[in-house]
């Protein structure tokens, strides 16, 4: 028997499902079948397929998740439902108030069942999907509106694009609602990142999440690993579900993240066991939850109970009390960072907070110190602002013994004794001796960091030796190390000098945007290196870029285009790189970005009134043929409005947002072209 051959669009989808299914048990689940390697392979040759066929591709592809280009901003829409805020439980009593009420309102005597889930600390957001594909992302905004970013939330490798198509059922409309977050590892290496590129640093998990979901360009976004976990169906059409349990199960088959650690309880003695339990045990996460919702299991008895204009009454928040601690600021010790800022540093006597143990806590800067009127010999009161960074809240005033000593902040740095700088209108004063020894080792640990040169072995203890003894003042001094010298040093055996002359060879051969970003210019993270080793073919022509020339590259802002020119107008700063190429270093310069293949890649069309050439599906596909992408509605991010006969209220929308329209025949031309 011969059997039929698959068609090309046959074998892409099932590649597509492939992907989609191991994309499940990596992001969703926790749970890969395959390395990330064999998962990397498979991508890549849906890649090709879809290179060789761009008729064939969809956007709902596991390839399409990153939409190339900026938003311009985001546009408002309205809720399908209204998102409500939760009212609040602070302690057990009022879960037991709450119980109450539920039970007199619905006239039941007995254990009501109840749902307790962890209070995700992140963003709160509603997706919808049509006939099985995301069309929509939003965020809760005031309740009733939010802001569109479904570019941003395609990014969220847990979210599905699509939805599994072995569960149960697939609704025509379905909302779901949930939290966007960031775990507490990705949201350290974010902060990481922004310290080493000079930025400020997010407080807390909570704002970072906020924050990166407003980024417009959604490579950023997406270089962010955000997650989700899902907690609510918000419109289903064609309900049948009548459990919140049931539905929780039936988001689980459609392939969303939803919280493993939901339970049903029986009475609120149940609940209240669920509380204690997370309270204690909710440092051992990956993530942060600030409390437990509590949610009536029956959706008939939720219907019954129904809403205030603000709350649902069958659902409330216990909230986890703020977690403080007091203890003995013993000093202030003031640090001096790689581009030469000078904060201060808290020294505390060490007291246990959320599960860790806290020794020091930045104050930030001397205003703050002044504004709280903290001083040295003070006790202070801690607490850890989104669980991760311990902050001094104030000093306990009424605990001073008047031995406490008023905090001064140095006028020349602590460490080269060069006089500080406090420019005009920044909080922080600077050490501007580039030589300054302190300045030299940040910038060394940088340059050999992970993102950097990648110099294994080369670790604090030692750059401090070798900058303390002389031996590295700049960059190319490490390529000028021998290993006699090195097996010299204290606590240095031959066999890792050894190593570190190899690792040092090794890091040579560099690709640019890591040799860029190892430089250590202010305001250039690893993601801004990227974009410029993307658009300067060589080291030369970044060196002689004028800030406008950089500000006009999609990716860099004003005050990074003057950084990057500042930095390379100072002298020492070129030699430095003269140098290293001197030493051999050789930069590894990436393919251009390929043009885009046509106007209509990555372009998105709103289609309105009727065509005479051809019906508005054959136009959809075309347009995606070739890479486009049709929406229903016209929003800022449009890209063009076709307009056929007898156009709808759309023309008079684009027309009032500026956005382009193409008659009939432009947009055959478009087609052609
Ligand atoms: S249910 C009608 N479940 O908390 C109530 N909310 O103050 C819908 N949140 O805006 C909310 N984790 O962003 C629900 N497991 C969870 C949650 C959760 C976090 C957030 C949500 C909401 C806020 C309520």
């Amino acid at each position: 028997m011969v059997l039929p051959k698959k068609s090309l669009k046959e074998q892409i989808e099932e590649l597509r499902d492939l992907i989609r299914y191991h994309e499940r048990k990596y992001y969703v689940d926790n749970d890969p079948e395959i390395s990330d390697g064999e998962f990397d392979e498979l991508m890549q040759r849906l890649r090709e397929l879809e290179a060789a066929h761009p008729e064939l591709i969809t956007p709902d592809s596991p390839t399409q998740r990153i939409f190339d280009g900026t938003l311009e901003g985001f546009v408002q829409v309205q809720h399908k439902v209204a998102m409500l805020s939760l009212d609040n439980a602070y302690d057990f009593d009022a879960l037991s108030e709450f119980d109450e009420r539920v039970r007199r309102s619905l006239g039941v005597s007995g254990d009501i069942e109840y749902v307790t889930e962890l209070k995700i600390d992140g963003v709160g957001v509603a997706l919808l999907y049509e006939d099985g594909a995301l069309v929509r992302g939003a965020t809760r905004g005031n309740g009733s509106v939010g802001d569109e970013i479904t570019e941003n939330i395609r990014t969220i490798r847990s979210v599905p694009l699509r939805l599994c198509s072995d569960a149960p059922f697939v609704p025509r409309v379905l909302e779901v609602r949930g939290e966007v977050f960031l775990g507490r590892d990705e949201f350290e290496r974010i902060n990481r990142q922004r310290e080493a590129a000079g930025l400020p640093i997010f407080a807390n998990p909570r704002n970072s999440a906020a924050g990166s979901l407003r980024l417009l360009d959604v490579r950023d976004v997406a270089s962010r690993k955000l997650d989700t976990f899902i907690y609510t169906i918000s419109y289903l059409e064609g309900d049948g579900i009548s459990t919140h349990w049931e539905a929780l199960r039936l988001l689980r088959s459609w392939g969303f993240k939803v919280n493993p650690l939901a339970r049903l309880c029986s009475g609120i003695e149940q609940v209240k066991a669920y509380c204690r339990e997370w309270e204690e045990r909710r440092h051992s996460l990956g993530y942060d939850t600030d409390g437990v919702v509590v949610k009536v299991n029956r959706l008939d008895y939720q219907r019954a109970l129904g809403q205030t204009t603000k709350n649902p009454r069958w659902a409330i928040a216990f909230k986890f009390p703020a977690e403080q601690a007091t203890t003995k600021l013993l000093a202030i010790e003031v640090q001096v960072g790689r581009t030469g800022a000078v904060t201060p540093v808290a020294h505390l006597e060490p007291v246990r907070l959320s599960g860790t143990t806290v020794k020091r806590a930045t104050l930030h800067n001397e205003d703050e110190i002044r504004r709280k009127d903290i001083r040295i010999g003070d006790i202070v009161l801690l607490e850890k602002a989104g669980e991760i960074i311990p902050q001094v809240v104030k000093p306990i005033t009424a605990r001073r013994t008047g031995e406490e000593k008023v905090f001064h902040m140095p006028k020349n740095c602590p460490v080269c004794g060069s006089k500080l700088v406090r420019p005009q209108g920044e909080a922080i004063r600077r050490c501007v001796n580039s030589a300054c020894p302190a300045q030299v080792k940040e910038r060394i640990m940088h340059f050999a960091s992970r993102a950097g040169l990648e110099i294994d072995g080369l670790g604090p203890a030692l750059v401090d030796m070798l900058v303390d003894r002389g031996m590295v003042r700049s960059f190319a001094d490490l390529f000028r190390l021998d290993q006699e010298q090195l097996a010299r040093l204290p606590r240095m055996a031959e066999k890792s000098a050894s190593n570190l002359v190899a690792a040092i060879e090794k890091s040579k051969k560099v690709p640019f945007d890591r040799f860029i970003y190892a430089l250590g210019i202010r305001h250039v993270g690893a993601y801004v290196a990227r974009v410029l080793a993307e658009n300067f073919g060589s080291i030369d022509e970044l060196i002689s870029a004028k800030a406008e020339q950089l500000a006009a590259i999609h990716g860099i802002g004003e005050v990074v285009a003057k950084s990057i020119e500042e930095y390379f107008s100072v002298e020492e700063n070129v030699t430095a790189v003269r140098e290293l190429l001197a030493e051999g270093v050789q930069l590894q310069y990436p393919a251009r970005r390929p043009e885009a293949p046509s106007p209509i890649a990555g372009k998105r069309f709103v289609l309105t009134g009727t065509l005479s050439s051809m019906k508005r599906e054959e136009a959809k596909k075309r347009i995606e043929a070739l890479g486009g992408r049709v929406t229903s509605s016209v929003t800022k991010q449009t890209d063009y409005v076709v307009v056929g006969e007898q156009p709808g209220s759309k023309l008079a929308k684009a027309e009032k947002l500026g956005i382009t329209t193409l008659s009939e025949s432009e947009f055959l031309e478009l087609l052609k072209s």
